[in-house]
C-alpha cells in the first residue's frame, strides 16, 4: 500500500504520472534505456500513460523521440508534448522501412511498450551498442502463456551488440521518491505533460479495459468511483 501525498497535486495522479505509469516510464527509460544527448529514441505506444511519459523523459535527457502508435489522434499529442517524429503503424505500409529513413544511424534507445509487429520493425534498425527496454507485450496480449512468435533478433543482436532487458516497476520501489520527487518538479516547471482518460462509475470497469486493450484511451484510462 502506498500513501497518497495530498499536496502533490490531484489524488489520482498517484494513478497516472505520480503512479505506476509514471515510474514505469521513469526508471524503464532512464536505468535501462539511458538515453543520451543525441541519440534516436523510440517509444511503442507511445501516446498511451507509460509512452507519452516515457518519450518527454528521454526528451528531457537531450535525445530525438520517435513515437508509434496505431492513433493519428495520439500522435498529434505525442508532437504536442515534445516528441520530434511520429510513425502510424496500422497506416504506414512497411514500419521497418519507414524507421530506416527516419533514423539513418539507427535506434540507440527502444522503449518497448507492444510487442508483436512493431518491436520487429524496431529491432531491425537497431544501432550499435543499443539498449532495448521490454516494458510489455499487449500486442500479443492473447497468447499468454504461449511464447512470443516473430523475428529471431540474435543476427542483428550480433552486429549491434544491443543489450535486451526486461523491465518490471516494482523493482524499482525502493527508488520511488527519487524519482517522484523529479517528476513533481518537472511537472511544476512545466516540463512534463500528462493526460488521463476518466470514465464514471464502477459499472464502467469493463468498458474501461475493452477501450484500452482496443486503443481507444486518449491517455491513462481511469475510472472514477
Ligand atoms: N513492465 C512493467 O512494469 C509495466 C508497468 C506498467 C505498464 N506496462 C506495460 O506498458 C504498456 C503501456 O501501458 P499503458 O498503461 O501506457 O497502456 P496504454 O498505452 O494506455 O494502452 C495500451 C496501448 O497499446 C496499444 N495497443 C493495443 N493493442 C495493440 C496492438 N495489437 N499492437 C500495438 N499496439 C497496441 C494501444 O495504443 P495504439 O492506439 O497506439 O494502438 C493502447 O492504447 C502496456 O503493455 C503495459 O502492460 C508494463
Amino acid at each position: 500500500m502506498n500513501k497518497v501525498d495530498r499536496d502533490a497535486g490531484e489524488p489520482q495522479a498517484a494513478l497516472s504520472w505520480l503512479g505506476m505509469p509514471g515510474l514505469t516510464a521513469y526508471f524503464a527509460m532512464l536505468e535501462v534505456g539511458r538515453p543520451r544527448p543525441g541519440d534516436t529514441v523510440v517509444v511503442s505506444a507511445a501516446g498511451g500513460g507509460v509512452g507519452q511519459l516515457a518519450g518527454q523523459i528521454a526528451k528531457l535527457a537531450g535525445s530525438r523521440v520517435i513515437g508509434i502508435s496505431g492513433s493519428d489522434e495520439k500522435l498529434e499529442w505525442c508532437r504536442r508534448i515534445g516528441f520530434d517524429e511520429t510513425l502510424n503503424y496500422k497506416t504506414s505500409p512497411s514500419l521497418a522501412e519507414a524507421l530506416a529513413r527516419l533514423c539513418p544511424e539507427g535506434v540507440n534507445v527502444f522503449f518497448d511498450g507492444t510487442g508483436g509487429a512493431i518491436h520487429d520493425a524496431v529491432m531491425k534498425n537497431l544501432a550499435v551498442a543499443a539498449r532495448v527496454a521490454i516494458v510489455g507485450r499487449v500486442a500479443v496480449a492473447d497468447n499468454i502463456p504461449g511464447d512470443d512468435i516473430g523475428l529471431r533478433a540474435s543476427s542483428r543482436l550480433i552486429q549491434t551488440r544491443a543489450v535486451v532487458q526486461g523491465f518490471v516497476v516494482y523493482d524499482w520501489w525502493h527508488r520511488r521518491e527519487e524519482a517522484l520527487q523529479r517528476l513533481r518538479n518537472w511537472r511544476s516547471a512545466g516540463r512534463l505533460q500528462f493526460r488521463e482518460d476518466v470514465l464514471k462509475g464502477i459499472e464502467n470497469v469493463p468498458d474501461a479495459f475493452l477501450r484500452m486493450m482496443r486503443g481507444e484511451n486518449r491517455g491513462k484510462q481511469l475510472v472514477a468511483l
